[in-house]
This record gives structure tokens, sequence and C-alpha cells, in this order.
């Protein structure tokens, strides 16, 4: 087991620390910036339906279900097609509306998830179009759907989800923009302008990596505190779910992800100064809305640890901690983001004595309903 985990104390650290190569694995031969395209032989089999979708229906479960709420910012944004987003669990039970011109993009790590497959399943029967999006090769997911396209985010150990998560956005975002480019509705400097930039994502992931000793000291300084609140906006509103879902997985301290503008309807009657706060606020369109959410947290004294850009002296001169991200295109930005919050309940749990790879109660895989 040592040899399988390459020198790192955890499966876990090993696969945060993979993430550079599972993403450039993840775009290998798909996203070809220099001449402008983005190839998904699996995807673009069934292309009309999907360019051509009113509507796509994204299910999923725990971090997957996350990774399709990123890729509602995405779809909405890039590609222009409205999306719902649904937990496979509650999709399946409530007789959804489903016709024929639906599309349904599955999201599962292992393929096996049982309540997802359920879902598949009765999208299928009711005619829909299903994509699936799964790390491991012929799987019951893979298996089930009419096309899709694989992570190549490698063997995944640890119970809490890393790798596959940002692989999983990283298809995504590939699929948002071939469906926009086919649309028609980006520019196209800024089309390739993106492919570019997605580009550049693994090399930025690297760098991403170098916070793990400002993610340990801060783990330090926070690892007996008994709750945390992590907010976000827009593309980011996500990252703050997946950063809670991590500490509570691996840390067992309770945490709780919201949009930060849904903070005054009431986490803020949480806020004291117990209250360490993790604040996912890149420059982004709303920028200066979460500044003043920050504002907001430390008027009632809470600890604001602040996922900033490269350089942001605002939020630097107010938070109690700020680790910076490198510059990168708001829409990609969960893909930084997400890392340091990783790193962060990682020590966290492991400060805390906790079995990092193997938390109480949880599987890898769920395949019970
Ligand atoms: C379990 C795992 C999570 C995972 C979820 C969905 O709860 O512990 O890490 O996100 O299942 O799994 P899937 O394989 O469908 O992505």
């Amino acid at each position: 087991e040592a040899i399988e985990k390459g020198g790192y104390d955890h499966f876990m650290l090993k696969e945060i620390y993979e993430q550079p190569k599972s993403i450039r694995d993840t775009l290998r031969g798909r996203l070809l910036p220099e001449q402008g395209l983005i190839k998904m032989g699996g995807v673009f089999e069934y292309r009309e339906k999907i360019v051509n979708a009113e509507r796509i229906i994204i299910i999923g479960c725990g971090t997957s279900w996350h990774a399709g709420l990123v890729a509602e910012y995405l779809f909405e944004d890039l590609a222009r097609i409205p999306v719902e987003v649904e937990y496979a669990s509650e999709f399946r039970y409530r007789n959804p509306v489903i016709t024929e011109k639906d599309v349904v993009i599955a999201i599962s790590q292992s393929g096996e998830t049982a309540d997802t497959l359920a879902a598949i399943k009765l999208a299928k029967e009711k005619g829909a179009t299903i994509f699936g999006i799964c790390n491991v090769v012929g799987s019951s997911i893979a298996r089930e759907t009419h096309a899709g396209a694989y992570t190549h985010a490698g063997p995944e150990i640890g119970v809490a989800s890393t790798k596959a998560f940002t692989a999983q956005v990283a298809v995504l975002a590939l699929m948002a923009l071939r469906i926009a480019h086919d649309r028609g509705v980006l520019k196209q400097s800024y089309y390739h302008q993106l492919l570019t930039e997605l580009d550049s994502i693994p090399e930025k992931i690297e760098k991403m990596l170098e916070s793990d000793a400002q993610a340990r000291h801060i783990s330090e300084l926070y690892k007996d505190a008994q709750n945390f609140l992590y907010l976000g906006r827009g593309f980011n509103f996500p990252v703050a779910l997946e950063g809670a879902l991590k500490l509570k997985e691996i840390s067992y301290i309770h945490a709780e992800g919201y949009p930060a503008a849904e903070m005054k309807h009431g986490p803020i009657a949480l806020i004291d100064e117990n209250m360490p706060v993790v604040v996912i606020a890149p420059k982004s369109g709303q920028y200066e809305k979460i500044v003043s959410n920050i504002q907001e947290v430390k008027a009632r004294n809470g600890k604001v640890i602040a996922v900033v850009s490269n350089g942001d002296s605002e939020i630097a001169r107010m938070a109690d901690h700020v680790i910076e991200i490198e510059e990168t295109a708001e829409v990609f930005s969960p893909l930084l983001t997400t890392i340091p919050l990783q790193l962060l309940s990682y020590h966290i749990a492991v400060m805390r004595g906790c079995n990092v790879d193997q938390p109480r109660n949880l599987a890898k895989s769920v395949t019970v309903e």
C-alpha cells in the first residue's frame, strides 16, 4: 500500500497532487487550441440532440452533483441552454416531466451509484437521450447511457472525491465550449481565448498546489472549530458546497456551503468570533458584492479565510487569511479555487486524527438506494 501511495501519507493527498496530470489526461486529444477545435467523439455521435437541446437535465449524487452545478453555470453562460441540476434520488421518485426532446447528462465517478443508475433508466424509458460522464471504464452507468465521455482521472481510492471532481468539471467545460461553438452563440475570439485558457489550467493547478503550506498553517489555527461556513457566488457557489462537503466528509466538522448573497437570510445569525468563514472571492462580475459579504462577516467578528485573485490587496486588508489563485477566466475558476479547499479539509482531518481515506459511515461507491 505504501508503494501505491507513491510516497504520500494518504491516497487523498496523492490524488489532490495528481490533478495537473489528471486534467491533462482528460483534455488530451480533445482540446486542440491551435486548431480551434474540441473533439469528443463519444458525445458528438449524438451531436444534433445536444446542440439543439431546449434544456439539459443533469443528474448525480454527492460531489458529482456539485460538478453538475458548475456545469449549469457553464452551459447557461457559454452555450445558452437552460439547465436543471437534480439529485438523482429526488429526480427519480418525483414523477419528473421528461420527453424525447430532453437531454440528460448523468455524472458519476464510479459509474455504479444506484440512484443515478435508476434515474438514467427512468429517463431512458421516457425517451430522453442520456449522456454519461464516468471515470470508471465499462461501469454500469457508462454502459446504460447512449453516449458519453470518460474522465481520465485514473483510479480514485480516497473516499472523498478530489481529482474526479476536477476532471468532471474539465469534461463539462469541454462540452459546454463545443456546444456553444456549434450553436454559434460565442464570439469567435472569446471561444479561442477560452480554449487557450483551458489548456493552461493544469499548469495553474500546479501553482495552486504551492498553497499547501498556507493551507496547513490555516488548518493549525482552525482545526478545533466546531462549525465552518463556506460562501461563494456564481461559478464559485458550487465550489463553496464542495468545500463544505469535503470538510464534513473527512474531518467530521459541521460545515455548510451557501451562496454568499443568501447569508443574510440565515447563516449570518451563526456568525461570531468562533465561526471560520471560507469565502471564495476571485475577481469576477460580482466581486464588489462578495467584498461586502466579507465586511458583514468581519463586522460580526467572524474569521475570514478568503480565496482571492492574485494580488488582491482589497480583500487582503479585510480577511484574516488569503490564499491567492492564478489569474484565469471566470468560467474556469472552480478548477483552481477548489484546490486550496481540498488541501484545507485534508490537513484539518489529519490534524484531528481522522481516517482521511476511509471516513466513518461513508463508502466510495453507493450501490444501495
Ligand atoms: C459517495 C462518495 C462520494 C461521491 C458520491 C457519488 O457518496 O463517497 O465521494 O461523490 O458517492 O458517487 P459517484 O461515483 O456517482 O460519483
